[in-house]
């Protein structure tokens, strides 16, 4: 049996494939409009935020949403950002791009997510934090939450992996002042590529509209754009093609709004078969003193993204890959591991510690969860794991 990480492009591949066929040949115009819009207010309001701003991939709202920041000037040149080592290259870059210091953070081993400890042992200076919620999980982000609030810092979460999962009853998403999500196929749900930002903050939302489309009003709501143009003094025919702060072109199409509005009607079905397939790979793992086991009885729901495995150490890791390779089954490294140690990464900083981020790049990796498993494939999985 062979299983890769991501089994197609869309759940519910062949019905999706036809009723976007159909959605193409009947439509007049594809580049962004309502049914970008419509998702948006779905999305919003399935995840129970005032608004979203779909963009073009995951790594398009990390960028859209530190730009907006800068924009309005609660983030500047050099500000000091906190993001979890543990992460994908396109969280931490956008900083680096836009002319903020990085400032990397460990994870605990035992939710592979950053905690208010290791928050606070590198709070000093910081202006914003850049969480990753890693795989689905989450430490104690309720602690967080309220170490950033009580320093006056800017809590924003990358939500890239960890659609639909809970804590107290909260989605994970719903912790800061915005999150992203990414819908590039083998994420819970798939728009081919695409992305978002949600937020309650209705003035960064409104600087997310004009930085995702050129820097211009024309998406803004129309209060909005009067009173911008009153501002600058624009009237309606320059207005056309005024630009009012830095901005890029992070719009997507109509064939992502409409997938969005498929997909998204499967958020339910596929977050819980995620879960529940990993109380499964979780109970075998807790079993097996070769593997460290995570540590989540505070999530109220695992919606996980692909399953980690961490040995205890190098020789037991390698053993582990050497039998899911050998057995046809997809791994990779638990996101790109300790990401300051790429050679993307040229910082000062490059001697941080990051213990637990180094171990993880090296004694870890990830294998399969979606929800289009079969039981026979959880199975097959399974019994890797009892070797
Ligand atoms: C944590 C995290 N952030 C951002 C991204 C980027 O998302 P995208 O591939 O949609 O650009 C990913 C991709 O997997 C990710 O895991």
């Amino acid at each position: 049996m062979k299983i890769k990480l991501v089994k197609s492009t869309f759940y519910k591949e062949g019905e999706t494939k036809k009723k976007l066929a159909d959605f193409i040949l009947g439509a007049q115009f594809l580049s962004m409009g309502a049914e970008t819009r419509k998702f948006e207010e779905d999305f919003a309001k399935k995840q129970g935020r005032r608004f979203a701003v779909m963009t073009t991939s995951g790594s398009a709202a990390n960028l859209l949403l530190l730009q907006a920041l800068k924009n309005l000037g609660r983030l500047n040149d050099g500000s000091r950002v906190g993001f979890s080592a543990l992460t994908w290259s396109t969280n931490v870059m956008p900083i680096i791009q836009l002319g903020m210091k990085p400032v990397p953070l460990d994870s605990e081993l035992e939710t592979l997510n950053v905690s208010p400890r290791i928050l606070t042992s590198k709070i000093k200076g910081l202006e914003a934090l850049f969480l990753t919620n890693v795989l689905g999980f989450a430490d104690d982000i309720e602690g967080i939450r309220k170490l950033c609030l009580e320093s006056g810092i800017i809590f924003i979460e990358d939500n890239c992996e960890s659609l639909g999962s809970k804590v107290s009853g909260r989605l994970l998403g719903n912790f800061g002042l915005a999150a992203t999500f990414s819908f590039f196929v083998g994420h819970h749900f798939s728009t081919v590529e695409g992305g978002m930002v949600a937020t309650d903050d209705e003035e960064l939302y409104q600087e997310l509209l004009m930085a995702r489309a050129h820097g211009w009003d024309r998406n803004l709501p129309e209060k909005r754009q009067k009173e911008i143009r009153l501002a600058h003094r624009i009237d309606d025919f320059f207005a056309k093609y005024a630009f009012y702060g830095l901005a890029y072109n992070l719009r997507p199409t109509e064939i992502q709004g409409f997938l969005g509005r498929d997909q998204l009607g499967y958020w339910d079905e596929i977050v819980s078969r995620r879960a529940s397939n990993f109380t499964a790979f979780a109970k075998v793992i807790a079993a097996n003193p070769d593997l460290i086991s995570l540590e989540l009885g505070h999530m109220e729901l695992i919606s996980n993204f692909a399953v980690p495995l961490i040995a205890k150490d190098k020789k037991t890791f390698e053993r582990y890959r050497k039998i899911f390779e050998e057995n046809d089954v997809e791994i990779r490294p638990v996101i790109a591991g300790n990401i300051v140690r790429h050679p993307f990464w040229k910082s000062e900083t490059k001697t941080e510690t990051l213990p637990n981020a180094d171990f993880i790049h090296e004694n870890a990796f990830y294998f399969p969860n979606n929800a289009e498993l079969t039981e026979e494939e959880i199975e097959y999985l399974l019994n890797l794991l009892e070797k």
